[in-house]
């Protein structure tokens, strides 16, 4: 392989340099292959060059785009401004439930006017202010203004309360906090703990008795402040545009830093490598505190003319009737959405809307076609990256369950790989040299990147805490000397370069002697149970080698058939990946982002004095699910009870 690409590289220069015609190059590359490859080579050459190209394309097209906009020194709201200019009185954006529109003109203005407020309040470059809000028309107005004099915002989760508030308000080291009204009680029971410099702001429906003394309403201040343009600031493009707090499964949520740059390049990888048009209408119902809602789908608008439905909350009832009413052609999904969207009802609507595209990540392979199929959507876009990560790969020509890519013809001009890790501890392991070994085809491993600091394009910018960082960062993983990014997420590729997501870090225990990854059983579980939220993880049996499955299975009406579910589990599962423990519960706790919260359960775990849900234990002599009750619990603990 590496042969056949030194050879297609060495050609592709010669055509490059010389303007030697394909017709003359592309034989030339075919006759090097027989003699290096032969004929698993060629087959592989020959589905993947289409493939390699187009996203080599978008590489190149993307790389140029950000030297044009390190050169002339652009920012997001520079750019923004040149997309003002050429679509003017266009919707830019669509806030489904108030119907409320605002052109780009409008959007412009808002923010021109939100940037003079605070620069009359005396913020400046460089200065953070907290954004808390859950109403969004005008989310973006906000944090875009603020950008226009360099202000950083922090992208509050407005789920958040308490503590969790408080630290993210404190680890940004906000000035300002800029509330929606909606949110006022939970800013009153914060507002104590927080630092007296910290001024606030109330979005929205203004109640001067309820909100925290000193509180100014912010609507009538934007209102009055003039709209022409601010004084630009001495940013460029790898300056901070804002903060996005990643949701850990484990401890407080993590501030990563959002440079202009990356922005940009998370917006438009996926603009050019999924084909999007500025003409496409996207439907975006995912929250704008994350990278995905407010970056690969607001980024459409700002940066490439796009109008963008924005969606307060997801509904799955009302989602279909939503593409329609507004003509969209593009939706944004989370794994979770597909699979609260089959969940429910037949309905005509499905299968009327002009969607083309779904845009997300996590769609699970086990209801990949199924959903394609039942909702008519003709290719799905699905990609990888973390908002802090920059090892980002995607699906650009849909691939059934595939993540994402990487060329098999040309590996290194990508600088990414999966490396071999003990998948239980996410450890790498490293060979004799003390380098990290890459994956075969078919190998699982972890995805990382190779990092370059000084190319703009390719650097991490990580997170507030420098420690935090470190963390994500190992040594001498592709070559000796050299660092890369951990992804955290073990995929696998095949023998063409697709990669497919196995699971995340920590997610895969070890039963019978086998590796179990909880991201798997959850989408079959899943499938069986007509689509109720399922959470599978390992519990430790005393005296027992390794950790029993459990799956905590939301089921608020007793609907579960259990007689049948044994039987289908039978036949859908190795009996080492069929969870030992049941547990059945109104719901399950998720995050934001619909990511749930493991942390509890799995420290709970199947002990009925300690759980009160209903438990269920496998019992394999029976070959079905029985009662657990503290009796069966004794005997299991003991170790009278067979697992
Ligand atoms: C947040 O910062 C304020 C002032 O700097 C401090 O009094 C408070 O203890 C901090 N809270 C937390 C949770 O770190
Ligand atoms: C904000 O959301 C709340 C709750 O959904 C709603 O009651 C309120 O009217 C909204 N306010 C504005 C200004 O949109
Ligand atoms: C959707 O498309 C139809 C037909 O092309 C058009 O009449 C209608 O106004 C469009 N709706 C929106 C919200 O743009
Ligand atoms: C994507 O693949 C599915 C089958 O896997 C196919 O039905 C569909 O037409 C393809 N879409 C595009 C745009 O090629
Ligand atoms: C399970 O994972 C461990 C550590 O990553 C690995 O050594 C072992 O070969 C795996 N076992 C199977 C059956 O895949
Ligand atoms: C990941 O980031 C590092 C450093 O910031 C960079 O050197 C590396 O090339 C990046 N990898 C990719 C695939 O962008
Ligand atoms: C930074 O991260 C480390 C490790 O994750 C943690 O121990 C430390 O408390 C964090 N510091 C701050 C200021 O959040
Ligand atoms: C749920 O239903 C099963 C049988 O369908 C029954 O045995 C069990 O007691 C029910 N549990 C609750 C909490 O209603
Ligand atoms: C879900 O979250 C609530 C509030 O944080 C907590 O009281 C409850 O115990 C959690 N439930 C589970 C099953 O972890």
């Amino acid at each position: 392989m590496l042969r056949l690409g030194c050879s297609t590289a060495l050609l592709f220069v010669l055509r490059l340099l010389f303007g030697l015609p394909w017709l003359q190059v592309l034989p030339a590359i075919l006759i090097f292959f027989f003699g290096t490859g032969g004929w698993t080579s060629l087959r592989v050459f020959m589905k993947t060059i289409g493939r390699d190209l187009h996203a080599a394309g978008v590489l190149l097209k993307v790389k140029l785009n950000v030297r044009r906009h390190l050169r002339e020194h652009n920012t997001l709201p520079k750019i923004f401004a040149e997309t003002v200019q050429k679509y003017g009185d266009k919707t830019a954006l669509i806030f489904e439930g108030t119907g409320e529109k605002w052109s780009f003109r409008q959007l412009d203005e808002y923010s021109n006017r939100v940037a003079n407020l605070f620069y009359q309040r005396g913020f400046r470059e460089g200065d953070v202010v907290a954004l808390f809000m859950e109403n969004r028309s005008q989310y973006v107005g906000l944090w875009l203004g603020m950008a226009k004099i360099g202000v950083e915002a922090a992208l509050i989760n407005f789920n958040l309360r308490l503590e969790a508030l408080v630290h993210c308000v404190n680890i940004s080291n906000s000035k300002a906090v800029v509330f929606g009204s909606e949110l006022t009680d939970a800013m009153c029971e914060v507002h104590s703990s927080m630092g007296k410099t910290v001024k606030l702001f109330c979005s929205g429906d203004w109640d001067p008795k309820r909100v925290p003394i000193g509180t100014e309403c912010l609507e009538p201040l934007i209102a009055s402040t003039p709209a022409h343009k601010p004084i630009p600031p001495q940013r460029g493009f790898t300056d901070r545009l804002f903060y996005i707090y990643t949701s850990g499964t484990t401890g407080l949520p993590k501030a990563a830093i959002v440079v202009h740059s990356r922005y940009y390049r998370m917006a438009a990888l996926v603009y050019y490598g999924f084909r999007m048009r500025s003409e496409d209408v996207l439907y975006d119902c995912l929250p704008l505190y994350h990278s995905a809602g407010n970056i690969v789908g607001v980024g459409q608008c700002l940066i490439h003319g796009m109008t963008v439905v924005i969606k307060k909350k997801f509904s799955a009832s009302k989602f279909w009737d939503d593409c329609i009413k507004y003509n969209c052609t593009i939706v944004q999904y989370i794994g979770e959405i597909c699979r609260y969207l089959l969940n429910q009802p037949v309905r005509d609507t499905e299968q009327q809307h002009c969607v083309r595209m779904a845009l997300g990540n996590g769609l699970r392979q086990s209801i990949w076609e199924e959903f394609m199929q039942r909702f008519n959507v003709p290719q799905i876009a699905e990609f990888y990256g973390a908002t802090e990560c920059n090892c980002s790969l995607g699906n650009f020509d849909n691939q059934t369950g595939a993540c994402g890519f990487n060329s098999r013809i040309l590996p290194y001009v990508y600088p990414i790989r999966l490396v071999r890790v003990n998948e239980e501890t996410m450890e790498l392991i490293r060979g004799p040299d003390g380098v990290c070994i890459p994956c075969r085809p078919g190998e699982p491993g972890q995805l990382v990147g190779r990092i370059i600091q000084n190319d703009p394009l390719r650097r991490f910018d990580g997170y507030v805490n420098q420690s935090a960082t470190s963390k994500k960062i190992a040594p001498s993983v592709f070559k000796k000397g050299d660092s890369a990014y951990l992804s955290g997420d073990v995929l696998v590729m095949d023998e063409y370069g697709y990669m497919y997501f196995k699971d995340r870090t920590g997610d895969t225990f070890r039963w019978k002697g086998e590796n179990v990854s909880t991201t798997e059983v959850e989408g079959t579980l899943s499938r069986l149970l007509e689509m109720k939220d399922v959470v599978v993880y390992g519990v430790e049996v005393p005296g027992a080698e390794g950790k029993a499955g459990m799956a905590a299975i939301a089921d608020p009406d007793n609907t579960t058939d259990l007689e049948r579910f044994s039987r289908e589990l039978e036949k859908a599962l190795p009996v080492y990946a069929r969870p030992v423990f049941l547990r059945f519960l109104p719901e399950v706790n998720k995050t934001g982002t619909f990511k749930f919260q493991k942390m509890d359960l799995r420290r709970e775990g199947f002990d009925p004095s300690v759980v009160s849900d209903r438990l269920c234990f496998l019992d394999c002599s029976k070959g079905r699910y029985v009662e657990l009750d503290a009796e069966l619990h004794r005997s299991i603990v003991s170790g009278k009870q067979k697992l």
